[in-house]
């Protein structure tokens, strides 16, 4: 039997935790989770029939630890428990700041990373995942399978992964406050739209361009939509015209503030 752990209950620790019992990846009785406040480690335990321990019973009992803490809070946790994660464990770990080469310098256990989204929580995220030069075979058809669990499990190259990121792990709140404007924008035009009326119709366009979009390509779409000359092709032409420099300027934004996290992890692996 493999042993699994999870040490970080907040959002994406505990989302994996009941989506991977959830889907039947992993069974219950595989499963020990930790967290800093160790309260909301025992709660989440109580409501999935897992055992919570302290991080280090946890690093010591798990085969596969997914180390799902924020990028500031990981050199610590791994420093707590670095002389129990050895080559014979696997490390995943989610934070995005944070290099394999940086986790590798810490500790002696194979490891990757893995970057899921809110969305696998439906079942329907894209995880990023890189694989450290010390993961196997047999390590790669295990994340696989346990992210295919929850969604599409991707394999990219690690330089890759902070662009990729803002797509697949950001993407459902970008795509949300794009259309949250656009809503807003239709309820103040004057004609009395209610804007809760707005959001919730194009939430419900959202869900069914998305199954669209499983068949067509945007082109495709935008072309069965915006036909030639008609009134949909003029607000087309408005997002190709403005919408380059927006993101541009979000790729700067978000390109900064990884600098910054990076600063402020330092370059542990010196
Ligand atoms: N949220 C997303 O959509 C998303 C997507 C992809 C990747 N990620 C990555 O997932 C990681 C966690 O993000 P999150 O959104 O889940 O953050 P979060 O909700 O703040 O959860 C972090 C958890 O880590 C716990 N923690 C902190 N230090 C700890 C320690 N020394 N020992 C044990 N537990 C500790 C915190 O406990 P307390 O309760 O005591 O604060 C908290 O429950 C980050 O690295 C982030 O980059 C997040």
């Amino acid at each position: 039997m493999t042993a699994y752990g999870i040490i970080g209950t907040g959002h994406m620790g505990s989302m994996l935790a009941e989506e991977f019992i959830r889907r039947g990846a992993i069974n219950r009785e595989e499963l020990w989770v930790s967290n800093r406040s160790q309260e909301k480690a025992q709660k989440l335990a109580r409501k999935l029939g897992v055992r919570a321990a302290d991080n280090l019973k946890v690093a010591e009992r798990s085969d596969v630890l997914f180390l799902c803490v924020r990028p500031v809070d990981l050199k610590g946790v791994i420093a707590e428990t670095s002389e129990l994660l050895t080559p014979e464990k696997l490390i995943v770990s989610v934070a995005v700041d944070f290099s394999l080469r940086q986790l590798e310098s810490l500790c002696r256990a194979r490891a990757a990373r893995a970057i899921p989204s809110v969305a696998s929580g439906k079942g329907l995220g894209v995880t990023l995942l890189v694989l450290g030069s010390g993961a196997s075979e047999d390590d790669r058809s295990l994340v696989f399978r346990l992210f295919g669990s929850i969604g599409w499990p991707v394999e990219v190259a690690e330089e890759q992964l902070e662009v990729l990121s803002d797509l697949t792990s950001s993407g459902p709140a970008y795509i949300s406050a794009i259309l949250r404007e656009f809503a807003l924008e239709a309820s103040m035009r004057g004609a009395g739209v209610d804007k809760d009326l707005a959001e919730q119709l194009i939430k419900k366009t959202l869900i069914g361009t998305a199954a669209l979009l499983e068949d067509e390509s945007f082109d495709d779409l935008i072309a069965m939509v915006a036909t030639r000359g008609g009134i949909t092709e003029e607000g087309a032409k408005v997002i190709e015209a403005l919408s380059p420099e927006m993101f541009r300027q979000l790729f700067s934004a978000t390109s900064a503030k990884h600098r910054l996290v990076k600063d402020r992890i330092g370059n542990v692996e010196e």
